[in-house]
């Protein structure tokens, strides 16, 4: 079985990782704290005997060689950034559960057939460069030119921020689309409360929901608050109404598809002046591409409508999108079954948070593995799954490891 003491060890290490001010942990992409929290998974890599490579965008692969050369490699892992005050779960349990697997097979010099690898990936948040930015590069998503078209909020391109954080700069080796890949296997907690209110102990998804972020731009006029409203182009007012009018709009969806406004910023930015700038941000999330569109067209309608009433003009700029995606029956159905073979209560169910799979799955089969999540909190400092949950996750992809090794196609 996974070792819960080595795990517990693992994560609040990495929680430790931090930088310095605010609750919780806040991990962004090649900051000190990032390097640290790399440095210390090489370490344990290294100690468990894997090959260990630093990719050039700063991905973490740690190879548990198979016997077979030409036989596909089977992945697993997840990301080791975190949003702004984070806990320290999301991402890093399915880090440590893929390292754990890697200590088991180690401990008990099992034979693959083929590889397994560890991996642990950069800029999966978008808190820092854009979101699942580790993963669109293995996958050729994001290229060369994206190396200094991509900045982060101070302006920095990410071949800079890379250079800076000991890398070369250049994606040598980057790219594994081609690769053949027999599964990428990623635990991660349930960003919500589903698993708990029903009692399981895991989940298994079957559709990640897409993603897909706009930043709104509304411009107006500055000018002395003592400007009546009907004489204004008050892009505070403007923006204010068109997020309420989202609001509205989006509740017919609920079920299928949800709505927020998690960054919203006013120009000058002063109390006694009317603010000329506005800028916030929309992420959509459904399992169906066609919400996407419907959504699309409801916020085309009310920028328009705002712009009239408001006498200001918005703006749209389509930030990222990643479409929904379906795991692979067969990696899902491998899943399930060890689950249910290790005596774990689980549920099928959806994501409705992103995550590296669902970029990996354009090319790999994919599957994924759920803990419950207390209080359905996440990328908040109140996150948390127990130790022992994160164990559980870690032998039924230990399990899955085996059974997919073996079962080749
Ligand atoms: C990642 O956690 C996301 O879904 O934004
Ligand atoms: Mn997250
Ligand atoms: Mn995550």
């Amino acid at each position: 079985m996974a070792d819960v003491k080595r795990i517990q060890k693992d994560l609040e290490t990495l929680r430790d990782f931090s930088e310095p001010g605010g609750e919780g942990t806040t991990r962004f992409s090649y900051t000190p704290a990032f390097r640290a929290a790399a440095d210390y998974l090489k370490a344990e890599m290294a100690a468990c005997g894997l090959a260990v490579r630093e990719d050039g965008v700063g991905n973490l692969w740690g190879l548990y060689p198979g016997g077979e050369p030409e036989a596909a490699h089977i992945i697993s892992g997840s990301h080791l950034d975190t949003v702004r005050c984070s806990g320290y779960f999301d991402g890093q349990a399915g880090v440590v559960c893929a390292l754990e697997a890697a200590r088991m097979l180690r401990e008990r010099q099992v034979r693959l057939r083929g590889g397994y690898e560890v991996l642990a990936t950069a800029m999966e948040e978008g808190a820092r460069f854009k979101n699942l930015g580790g993963s669109k590069f293995v996958m050729g998503v994001r290229t060369e030119e994206d190396l200094d078209t991509l900045k982060d909020d101070d302006g920095i391109p990410l071949r800079r921020a890379l250079r800076e954080y000991g890398l070369t700069g250049t994606l040598e080796g980057v790219c594994r689309r081609e690769d053949p890949v027999r599964a990428f296997l990623e635990v991660h907690m349930e960003q919500g409360s589903r698993l708990e209110r029903a009692g399981k102990e895991l989940g298994v998804v079957q559709t990640i929901f897409g993603c897909r972020w706009f930043l709104i731009t509304v411009e107006g006029t500055t000018a002395h608050p003592s400007v009546p409203l009907e004489e204004r182009r008050d892009a505070a007012f403007a923006a204010a109404r068109l997020v309420t009018r989202l609001e509205e709009a989006a509740a017919p969806y609920r079920r299928r598809a949800a709505l927020t406004v998690g960054r919203m910023s006013l120009y000058p930015g002063q109390i006694n002046a009317i603010a000329s700038r506005a800028e916030f941000s929309l992420d959509f999330r459904s399992g169906e591409e066609s919400c996407f569109e419907e959504l699309d067209a409801v916020l085309e309608r009310e920028m328009r409508r705002v712009e009239e009433e408001y006498r200001v003009t918005v703006r749209r700029e389509l930030y990222t999108y990643t479409p929904p995606t379906r795991c692979s029956p067969e990696v899902s159905a491998a899943l399930a079954g060890c689950a249910e073979r290790l005596g774990c209560s689980f549920l099928p169910m959806d994501s409705g948070a992103g995550h590296d799979a669902m970029v990996f799955a354009r090319h790999w089969p994919v599957g994924m593995l759920f803990l419950p999540s207390r209080g359905g909190l996440t990328h908040c400092p109140g996150e948390w799954t127990d130790y022992a949950n994160v164990a559980r996750g870690a032998d039924v992809l230990y399990e899955a490891i085996l059974q997919l090794d073996a079962q080749r196609p």
